[in-house]
């Protein structure tokens, strides 16, 4: 694999690997400095098929900076450390919003990720209400293609079960002491090779027992709930580390006016498949997570022949008549929801037979096995591929 030429801006300097101020195992493996690694998929001393969802440091991420209302032509970096301004509007006035997809080695060979572009759009929904400047397709597309080449020994190969999880984000890195949109910002992609988010021994999918949440909530009914940004996460984590206390696993919030309407789990949206055999998930179009794989999902439904209803779901009356709840996300695809508390009362479900079908579906598309006739992957071309004129490199290839 073509390697990215040794290219030193005047920043390079800036950036220099600080191989010693860092703690070791937050840096790519020692072993991989100085020394060629095998570049080819899957050639990084991991054990494929025991990932769980865990930060592994890879060989390189790819940054963009935006200022004076102009995108710069983006670098690779191998140092997982970014150098950022102690005002920088992020840490202050909180501008960051993030993105999750992942890659695939497939079945013929290819490598690919899986609906990016719904990421792009929903990014690009985030950065106006935001106020942040939108990434240029150009630059996504990219970036993640840039990054997904230099790291390809971190892609899981087929047959493992992983994937390689790419994680774009943007966050305004400007100095900035009054409040206000920040001066500059910075675009990041990085890729970390995963496997299940819940992991089991055996690869099966685990059912969680979830606890209704009545003590916090999680967006307004006019907030951002429904953009990808990192306070909505931090708002949730002493919510749901309230519910590990007690047991468990995974809380539903309901909706913050009346606390009567299905909103979310906590990082994923909720589905259920009634016992008519209905799709139904919540409509709530400013404080729920606009999932791309609840919108895979329907769509792969609708295939199926289910009716798929977006629509306010009163948790009381309805919950009876669920015969499978799952929680969905691009971490997890489909966590079947076994049961939900809340006060002294607890609703069991099936087993969640069509939420698999749906999941093995969605599974057999990223692996290449089904015809992807939605045209959710797209391909990144590892060898052939002209290197992208946008993206130079600091340090030459490991
Ligand atoms: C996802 O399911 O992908 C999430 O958004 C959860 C988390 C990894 C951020």
């Amino acid at each position: 694999m073509a390697m990215f030429s040794l290219h030193l801006p005047k920043t390079a300097a800036r950036f220099g690997v600080r191989r010693t101020s860092v703690s070791a195992n937050l840096v790519p493996p020692m072993e991989m400095w100085g020394q060629p690694l095998p570049e080819k998929i899957g050639s990084a001393p991991l054990d494929w098929r025991s990932l769980g969802f865990e930060y592994v440091p890879t060989k390189s991420h790819i940054r963009f900076a935006w200022k004076d209302g102009v995108w710069d032509s983006g670098h690779a970096f191998q140092d997982p450390y970014l150098p950022v301004h102690m005002l920088a509007n992020v840490f202050h006035y909180g501008q960051a919003l993030f993105e999750g997809f992942k890659g695939f080695h497939t079945k013929n060979g290819d490598v690919c990720t899986f609906a990016d572009k719904l990421s792009w759009q929903r990014l690009s929904h985030g950065c106006r209400r935001f106020r942040m400047p939108e990434v240029p397709l150009e630059i996504w597309e990219n970036a993640i293609n840039e990054t997904v080449r230099d790291n390809v020994s971190f892609i899981p190969p087929y047959g493992t079960n992983g994937s390689l999880y790419v994680r774009p984000f943007l966050f305004g890195s400007g100095p900035r002491l009054g409040v206000g949109p920040s001066t500059e910002y910075t675009f990041v992609v990085f890729v970390n090779p995963v496997g299940s988010y819940y992991q089991t021994d055996s690869g099966a999918m685990q059912a969680l027992d979830g606890l209704v949440n009545d003590t916090y909530d999680r967006a307004a009914p006019l907030g951002c709930g429904d953009c990808k940004a990192a306070g909505n996460y931090a708002a949730d984590l002493e919510s749901m580390h309230a519910a590990k206390r007690l047991g468990y696993p995974i809380s539903l919030y309901l909706d913050a006016r009346e606390r009567r309407y299905v909103e979310e789990f906590n990082t994923s949206n909720f589905v259920a498949i009634t016992k008519d055999g209905r799709y139904v998930t919540p409509d709530a179009p400013r404080s729920v997570l606009d999932s791309n794989t609840n919108k895979v999902l329907q769509q792969l439904a609708v295939d199926l022949n289910l009716p798929v209803e977006r629509r306010q779901i009163d948790f009381e009356k309805e919950v009876d008549s669920f015969a499978e709840v799952g929680a969905v996300g691009t971490a997890v695809v489909v966590t079947p929801i076994r049961s939900l508390t809340r006060g002294n009362q607890t609703w069991t479900f099936g087993e969640p037979k069509v939420l698999r079908e749906l999941r093995d579906r969605v599974r057999a598309i990223q692996n290449g096995e089904v015809e992807d006739k939605h045209g959710w992957m797209r391909q990144i071309k590892l060898d052939d591929a002209p290197r992208d004129k946008t993206v130079l490199s600091v340090y030459p290839g490991l």
